[in-house]
């Protein structure tokens, strides 16, 4: 096979450093070519350094004197690219032939569109970019023939266990004989955790995901469950698949990572560790298969996996996820950008957790007088987002 260059957008986050892992162990078949990162650029020169990266993408011009700081002296410095526009000009370097999309957020959004102009294989972590653009996104991926490979761990398993003529691609329809989708959602730190206690809730109890480790904002959003939000929506546009045919199954020990069911009955799950390292390993080697680090999983020790329905008084966020993909694109902007706001001020200390669900609603609320604003293009969708975390700011107040 031959040698795939590797551009990794947030390398130095939980996926970013989990795919420099995996990297690492196949010198043979996969180089680093960019890296980039946002507030760590110490951890980034460590990184850019170690992997010999040709070129670094930092946010603006005090960053890369803070890169330039942490250089290693007399080493070999990489080109330095500067600003959000040199994260959409490095994904569409020719030398590039495989993008890994783990900015997190909206702030994702223009440089994932950009590679799949581009006609990269996109390895897509970011979801936040198919909430927000779904069906401009899945457009620019048919029209440029590029490749995109779910890294959710959700959608890496529903990608594995679909027919093969169902998985690659933009598909414009359900794969054949594909009943339903079924999402499996750990159900987070609170999972039993008694409703009058969540008022009091700080972020580090929120970011302690008892089966993973991840960035802090995914940590809240897998408490609240506006992960399994945007997961579901994410589903949605990867496989072409209408809202009422993806279900939300919570499963705490996160083994099954999702699954597919068929018209004759039949349930095919994908299951391993709670591991990013895996999904990643599957889109890197993709559609081969290539050691990812983890280590096995012993069925015997495990002895049991529970599934139940989730609790909608307890995750409200899930309630108003369906609700936002049902009532359209507008509300599925309105639904992410609320969160992103609510989360920062809750992550920031200036927001009590169970206020998440309530600057959503607003938001959702407020965007019905927002529908006639066109989304046709890119810039469209940024100027609502832009619009939404204006108002959910507005909605974010301390003490309420
Ligand atoms: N972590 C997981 O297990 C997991 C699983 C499934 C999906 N995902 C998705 O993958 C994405 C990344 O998650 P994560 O947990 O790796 O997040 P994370 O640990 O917070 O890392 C985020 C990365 O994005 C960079 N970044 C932050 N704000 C940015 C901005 N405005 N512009 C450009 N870069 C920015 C960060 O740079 P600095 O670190 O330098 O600030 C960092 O490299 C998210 O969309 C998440 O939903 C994550």
């Amino acid at each position: 096979m031959a040698m795939q260059q590797v551009c990794i957008l947030g390398s130095t986050g939980s996926i970013g450093r989990s795919t420099l892992d995996v990297l690492a162990r196949h010198p043979g078949r996969l180089r680093v070519r960019t890296l980039s990162a946002h507030s760590r650029m110490e951890a980034l020169a460590q990184q850019a350094h170690q992997h010999q990266a040709a070129i670094v993408i930092v946010p603006d011009d005090a960053a890369r004197q803070r890169f330039l700081d942490a250089w290693p002296a007399g080493a070999t410095l990489p080109r330095i690219h500067v600003g959000a526009q040199a994260l959409c000009e490095a994904v569409s370097d020719p030398v590039v032939t495989t993008v890994m999309a783990a900015i997190v957020g909206a702030a994702g959004l223009p440089s994932v569109l950009a590679a799949a102009r581009a006609g990269k294989r996109i390895l897509l972590a970011n979801k936040e970019a198919l909430v927000a653009a779904g069906s401009l996104l899945m457009q620019a991926v048919r029209e440029s023939g590029a490749e995109l490979l779910p890294i959710d761990s959700e959608h890496n398993a529903i990608f594995q266990c679909l027919p093969p003529a169902g998985q690659v691609g933009a598909p414009s329809r359900p794969a054949r004989g594909v009943r339903r989708l079924l999402l499996t959602a750990s159900g987070g730190p609170f999972l039993k955790t008694p409703l009058a206690q969540l008022d009091d809730i700080t972020p580090d109890q929120a970011c302690a995901h008892p089966n993973w480790r991840m960035g802090r904002k995914i940590s809240v959003d897998s408490a609240t469950m506006v992960n399994k939000g945007l997961e579901v929506m994410e589903a949605h546009w990867l496989f072409a698949m209408p809202q009422d045919r993806i279900q939300v199954v919570i499963h705490p020990q996160s083994v099954v990572h999702s699954m597919v069911e068929y018209e004759d009955g039949s349930i095919l799950a994908q299951m391993g560790q709670p591991d990013m390292r895996t999904p990643i390993a599957h889109g890197l080697g993709f559609p081969e298969r290539i050691e990812s680090g983890v280590g096995l999983m012993t069925l015997t020790q495990m002895g049991r996996l529970d599934f139940e329905a989730p609790d909608l008084d307890r995750f409200p966020c899930l309630a108003l996820a369906f609700c936002a993909l049902r009532s359209g694109q507008h509300a599925c902007i309105a639904f992410n950008a609320a969160n992103e706001v609510a989360v920062a001020r809750f992550l920031a200390g200036r927001l009590r957790y169970t206020r998440i669900a309530g600057v959503i609603s607003a938001c959702l609320d407020h965007v019905q007088t927002c529908t006639t604003h066109a989304l046709h293009t890119l810039e469209d969708i940024l100027a609502l987002d832009d619009a939404i975390r204006r108002f959910a700011a507005s909605r974010c107040h301390p003490d309420a």
